[in-house]
């Protein structure tokens, strides 16, 4: 792979000064670097990727083995090797088994479980489930954190035009603010109160369970659900069985929405749009596993991330829905993308010898526009943008908003790209422009749209990772901070010190209240 490296940098090397613009002389350069997976589109035609460039790498891809490396995942084997675990979360959303691990087909569980999810909500939304005074339940607390917050947080916003089902909010930070902000707005006698925790032993999903489970009061032995791959631990906190959903350990918790997490999606959505999000995960699995690699969706847009982080050095980059109810996307992909290839070592234990993940972040537009879009157009870093829109809005009635809408996405990457450069302008009016970005376009925000973009950021990372040698499916670098934490309570709590550094012995006593 060192050749292939080299001859990239070179290309890049060879073609300093010249402008993405210039690209376009190539009257087929939209059609030839722009990919459809079913409808949907991905244009990175706006980036300095040429014909060379993109073939080299292809070659990269090759070289790595993603396409054995994408077949040992969906065949489950334990590609996950510091957990020794395998990675199926494209199981939850298959149609047909087998799919097996350790010689069992794993979906006949899974169609279970979900078919147990669908019959729990449909009670819940048609009112079967009662509370614990008879009355109905018209709200959810959900708590969890990480991947057990983040996803279904996402995807209830996501779907807000097909929400018909009980008001849903989520509660996940330890800072105790965030359950009394949550639990002022809602009562006690009418909440389903779900714990979302696939180890069940979290400190801030467990301590925010604990203190739901007081604020329920009478209610809690009826109205708490939970989620969790650990029945024993779920037991242990007193949820009797039938209102356990579990789900296996092959399963990443920030690939979980699919399943069991999801629920809270399921509940304000009903079954059958949870199905449809399932349905749209699958397309983008079909193509991940038969589309030719250069016209394969998550291959290109990894590699345009490769691209932009071993080629071009660029530390970051841009996540730009302009759709609003994916307002939560950008901090959806910071977990999946940051916690799966923030890694610095290879699967054989030696340090990588290239840059890994970038950093991962982003908002809604228009609203970024007014907010960082200077530092995108004028600062000094380069920061490629992946810029998401609809062909059509989710509000029929307000169709001249989307118009709008359109127009400044599309403005936004052409300014970036073309910048404006004129003699007669002073310095602080001149964008320098040549700055990158990816346009993915899909006709509305449904249910299947949504299961296809987050399928397709899932195999993206992926394909980055398999590219890097790293393990994306693991996320040892988040327990050193746990278990100092833990070791840290009684310190807060005025315990000796001693040991300690002089800042962190300087902030306990800061922070003393006395
Ligand atoms: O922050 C680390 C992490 O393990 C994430 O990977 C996970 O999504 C989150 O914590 C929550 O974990 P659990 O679902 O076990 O509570």
């Amino acid at each position: 792979m060192e050749t292939i490296w080299r001859m990239l940098r070179s290309n890049r090397a060879a073609h300093t000064g010249r402008r993405i613009l210039s690209l376009f002389d190539d009257p087929q350069r939209f059609k030839d670097f722009s990919i459809k997976a079913d409808d949907m589109l991905l244009d990175y035609a706006k980036t300095s990727i040429d014909r060379e460039a993109r073939e080299l790498l292809l070659k990269l891809a090759e070289a790595a083995g993603v396409e054995s490396r994408r077949d040992a995942m969906f065949a489950g084997e334990k590609i996950n090797i510091s957990e020794n675990r395998a990675v199926l979360h494209t199981a939850l959303r298959a149609k047909d088994g087998p799919v097996m691990v350790d010689g069992q087909d794993v979906m006949p569980d899974v169609k279970n479980t979900l078919a147990r999810m669908a019959g729990f909500a449909n009670a819940l939304r048609n009112g079967k489930i009662k509370a614990a005074d008879g009355g109905p339940i018209t709200e959810v607390i959900s708590i969890g954190i990480g991947g057990s917050d983040l996803g279904p947080a996402m995807g209830v916003k996501a779907l807000g035009a097909y929400h018909d089902g009980p008001k849903v909010r989520f509660v996940s930070n330890i800072d105790g603010a965030h359950f009394a902000e949550a639990s002022k707005r809602a009562d006690p006698a009418r909440t389903l109160v779900i714990v979302a925790s696939k180890t069940f032993t979290t400190i801030e999903t467990m301590t925010n369970a604990e203190t739901a489970r007081r604020w329920l009061g009478a209610g809690a032995a009826s109205q708490m659900v939970a989620i969790s791959s650990a029945p024993d631990k779920t037991a242990e906190f007193g949820i009797p069985s039938e209102r356990v959903f579990g789900f296996a350990d092959w399963v990443g918790g920030r690939y979980s929405v699919w399943g069991p997490i999801g629920l809270p999606v399921m509940l304000a959505v009903g079954p059958e749009r949870f199905f449809e999000f399932l349905e749209g995960g699958r397309a983008m699995d079909q193509h991940f596993c038969h589309a030719p690699m250069a016209e394969n969706m998550p291959v290109m847009l990894a590699l345009t991330g490769i691209w932009h982080r071993n080629i071009c050095d660029y530390p970051t980059r841009a996540v730009l829905p302009y759709d609003q109810r994916l307002s939560r996307l950008p901090a959806y992909l910071q977990q999946l993308d940051m916690e799966s290839n923030g890694k610095s070592v290879t699967l054989s234990d030696a340090p990588v010898n290239q840059l890994t993940g970038p950093v991962v972040w982003g908002q809604a537009g228009t609203n970024g526009q007014h907010a960082f879009y200077q530092l995108l157009h004028q600062g000094t870093n380069v920061i490629p943008c992946e810029f998401m829109i609809a062909a059509k809005g989710s509000e029929p009635e307000l169709a001249h908003h989307h118009d709008l809408l359109k127009a400044n996405c599309l403005a936004q990457s052409e300014a970036l790209m073309r910048g404006r450069v004129s003699r007669n302008l002073r310095p602080y009016r001149k964008f320098p422009g040549n700055r990158p970005s990816v346009t993915l376009a899909y006709p509305q925000l449904t249910p299947f749209v949504l299961g296809q973009i987050i399928a397709l950021y899932e195999h993206r990372v992926f394909v980055e990772g398999v590219i890097w040698g790293i393990n994306s499916f693991d996320q040892w670098g988040v327990e050193l901070g746990k278990e100092m934490a833990t070791a840290l309570v009684p310190l807060v709590k005025g315990a000796d010190a001693a040991g300690k550094d002089g800042s962190t012995q300087g902030l306990l006593k800061a922070l003393d209240a006395g």
